[in-house]
């Protein structure tokens, strides 16, 4: 039993929910209890998830809200992309705004979900089905894929991506219930925690996978701000508009791409 360990009222909310006992997870040293129920909650809707995948976190939710605002004023069919879907929140919440919006019939043409691990699809394609029991308008396809690398050629008008993106030298700074319990391949973003990110957006520019009109969402690192940029990628201000935005907590925390 772990006494110095006290439960939040949110974790003891989240126990009663699935009926659960505190003891339960009191004898599990840190674990988050979202790994010991198996559920969370993101967008008003309940994912599965399990220890091959992040827990989605709150912020995360905002970027769904930048990528609404977006569609809302595209007038092209969606042609959607994200690149480390996890447990398959953004895609899947994102998704469940297109089919019951009253505002506008949105058209989508293409929907595809890649991460590099097989486990954390499973995961998103498993959330897909139960969420969207019924027969979708058009094909959610999945794909596992190291960033771009198995692409074909294509254009999307919407890129999200919340890849791994601690600086690796702040991994060890980070809390017990985080660096023993979450997946590694989702959190350590390189030297930076830039790497995997800029690593993507070249692979856009020289894959020309982004429309005219698209835009790519990204969250990021509190450090991974235009000055930053400015200082260690100045190649990528040459080829984008970029705007910043901060989350809920006033924290640096998203970028949005569009070409120049
Ligand atoms: C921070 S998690 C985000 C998961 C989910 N999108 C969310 O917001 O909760 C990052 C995801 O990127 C995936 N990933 C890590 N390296 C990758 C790579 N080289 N190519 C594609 N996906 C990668 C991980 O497996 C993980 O699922």
């Amino acid at each position: 039993m772990n006494k110095s360990r006290k439960l939040s009222i949110y974790e003891r909310n989240q126990l009663l929910k699935y009926s659960l006992q505190e003891a339960d997870l009191l004898t599990k040293g840190d674990l988050p209890v979202e790994y010991l129920t198996g559920f969370v909650e993101f967008k008003n809707l309940e994912f599965k998830i399990n220890r091959n995948v992040l827990i989605p976190r709150v912020e995360t939710e905002e970027l769904v809200d930048l990528m609404k605002n977006f569609v809302n004023s595209l007038e092209e069919k969606i042609s959607y992309l994200e690149v480390g879907v996890g447990s398959g929140v953004i895609s899947l919440s994102f998704l469940d705004f297109l089919l019951k919006s009253h505002k506008k019939n949105f058209l989508v043409e293409k929907f595809l979900l890649a991460d590099i691990s097989s486990e954390a699809l499973s995961v998103a394609k498993e959330n897909l089905f139960r969420l969207f029991p019924k027969k979708l308008p058009f094909l959610v396809e999945f794909l596992i894929s190291d960033l771009l690398n198995d692409l074909s050629k294509q254009k999307f008008n919407l890129i999200a991506a919340n890849l791994p993106y601690i600086p690796s030298s702040l991994m060890m700074n980070l809390d017990k219930s985080v660096k023993d319990y979450e997946p590694n391949l989702a959190l350590d973003g390189g030297e930076d925690g830039f790497v995997l990110i800029a690593e993507l957006i070249d692979q856009i520019i020289d894959g020309d996978f982004l429309s005219q009109n698209g835009k790519i969402f990204l969250e990021v690192h509190e450090s991974h701000t235009i000055d930053f940029l400015k200082k260690k990628y100045p190649q990528i201000l040459q080829k984008f508009l970029i705007k910043e935005i901060k989350d809920q907590f006033r924290r640096h925390r998203f970028l949005i791409l569009q070409k120049l």
